[in-house]
């Protein structure tokens, strides 16, 4: 019997979860963390809240567990990045989250070099990516230290080394996509020529050991969280996708061993390094869902996000929305563009706003989907689907219904901690295969759609003209 705690440091929270061999999740334990939205565009977190929260809920699952593990592993938030002290680990910045706009700057700057970025990297040239944001956090806020994602800084907290994993390297814009290995000129024209770059770990990898959690555990599992998730969900073969409904809604689907670039404006990432092969994913994002549903909290049009099934109308009368509260990212691509409501008039109730938000997220999610099924060169016949926001049946309905496909929502909340608990175990044992580390899972509710075809295309238009009208000149869709 071999159990390891698994640490999904996310954008919104951390969650700990110890996973048995045997038993599955033996004990869950969650802290949350603000993220500060500043006017221009910045998203910023404080890096002792991110360390703390991963220790706290880390030491609370195990002492809920009361049994030793054998591993500890961790997935993060992908592209969000700090400058720290090396010899200290002391953060010199905060926390430069993905969700922050202001490198559009450094991007901007960069436009000529977009295709050749794009060619190498798999990647869109857009302040989302880590390297712009790198580049944006030198320019003005500090040139010591080291500049890494938060994996990087987290690992080295508790591990003393200086790592990060594949997955997430290629979320950064300074990966060269073919090889998985940094890229020198990349960094170059990004400015981060000189900087030093962490050693680049497979995702099965033991990186080192831990004495935070009480007695020495090697740390092994790093990966970035939207993969863990696609783990999780058993998305094991070329053609499978999912979507993770968290702060954001992010749909990946497996390409398999060949590094191919998107040509429908998604982007390729490395899905996972382990066993030695390098399997790839295309991924679309929707930048703003779990936030865009705290966003109607804030504005007190919503209780909470319990009360979102209560909430929503059956029906939105009309009203769409397109809720680009961080701007558009694929296929648009345009981090200037902004929210829309639109086809109101003195009959709208709250509820139908409420609803035409959860419409907005599952049309973007929808338009992701043709546009994988464009790369795949086959329309998908399902879709996954995980995160907080799934326990919206309302959401998960109305993806269903746009999308014209059966929505299978996975039975537990913590895909992703349970794709880099996988992980961990592989690294843990390196006889046992991905597949089996994984498992089997049946969906705890399957929505299939209910609005006619015609029904779905009609809506399909009607948003994707209000979404177009939010696109500024300029974008690089
Ligand atoms: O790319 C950012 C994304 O992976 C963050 O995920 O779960 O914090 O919304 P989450």
């Amino acid at each position: 019997m071999t159990a390891v705690l698994a640490i999904d440091q996310g954008t919104s929270g951390t969650k700990a979860l110890v996973v048995d061999d045997d038993e599955g999740t033996v004990a869950v334990a969650e802290e949350t963390v603000r993220p500060t939205y500043l006017t221009g565009g910045g998203v910023e977190q404080d890096p002792y809240e991110l360390l703390d929260s991963v220790l706290g809920a880390g030491r609370r699952a195990l002492s809920a567990a009361g049994r030793p593990v054998a591993g500890v592993a961790l997935a993060n938030q992908g592209e969000t990045v700090l400058a720290w002290d090396p010899a200290t680990g002391r953060p010199l910045t905060p926390a430069i989250v993905w969700q922050d706009r202001r490198a559009e700057t450094i991007c901007r700057e960069l436009a000529d070099d977009a295709q050749d970025i794009a060619r190498r990297t798999g990647l869109v040239l857009d302040p989302y990516f880590s390297a712009p944001k790198m580049a944006w956090l030198r320019r003005n806020l500090t040139r010591d230290g080291v500049v890494t994602t938060t994996d990087t800084w987290l690992v080295h907290h508790l591990t003393g080394e200086f790592v990060t994993d594949a997955a997430t390297a290629s979320r950064s814009l300074l990966l060269d996509l073919d090889t998985a290995a940094w890229d020198p000129e990349l960094a170059d024209l990004f400015g981060l020529g000189a900087e030093r770059l962490p050693r680049i770990a497979a995702c099965d990898e033991i990186v080192g050991t831990t004495r935070a959690f009480g007695r020495e555990t090697p740390v092994a599992g790093l990966v970035v969280d939207q993969q863990a998730a696609l783990v999780a969900e058993g998305c094991l073969e070329q053609g499978t996708a999912k979507c993770t409904y968290g702060t954001g809604a992010f749909l990946l689907a497996n390409t398999g061993l060949n590094p191919v670039r998107s040509s429908a404006g998604l982007t390729t990432s490395v899905a996972w390094q382990a066993a030695g092969q390098t399997p790839y994913c295309v991924d679309g994002q929707v930048y703003t869902a779990a936030s865009a549903v705290r966003w109607l909290q804030d504005l007190g049009l919503l209780h909470s996000a319990s009360d979102l099934d209560r909430s929503a109308a059956a029906d939105s009368e009309g009203v769409l929305c397109v809720p680009a509260l961080a701007g558009l990212a694929a296929p648009w691509w345009d981090p200037e563009a902004t929210a829309s409501f639109t086809g109101m008039t003195l009959a709208t109730r709250r509820g139908h706003l409420v609803l035409a938000v959860l419409q907005g997220i599952a049309a973007q999610v929808a338009e992701l989907g043709a546009r994988v099924a464009h790369d795949l060169g086959r329309p998908l016949t399902r879709l996954r689907a995980d995160g907080g926001l799934t326990r919206s049946a309302a959401l998960m309905q109305a993806q269903a219904d746009i999308a014209q496909i059966p929505v299978d929502v996975y039975p537990h909340a913590h895909a992703t901690a349970l794709g880099a608990a996988a992980l961990a175990r592989c690294a843990l044992d390196p006889t046992l295969g991905l597949k089996e580390a994984v498992g089997d899972w049946q969906p705890a509710a399957v929505h299939e759609p209910r609005w006619s075809k015609d029904r779905a295309e009609e809506f399909r238009a009607r948003w994707a003209k209000a979404a177009a009208a939010r696109v500024t000149e300029g974008a690089h869709s």
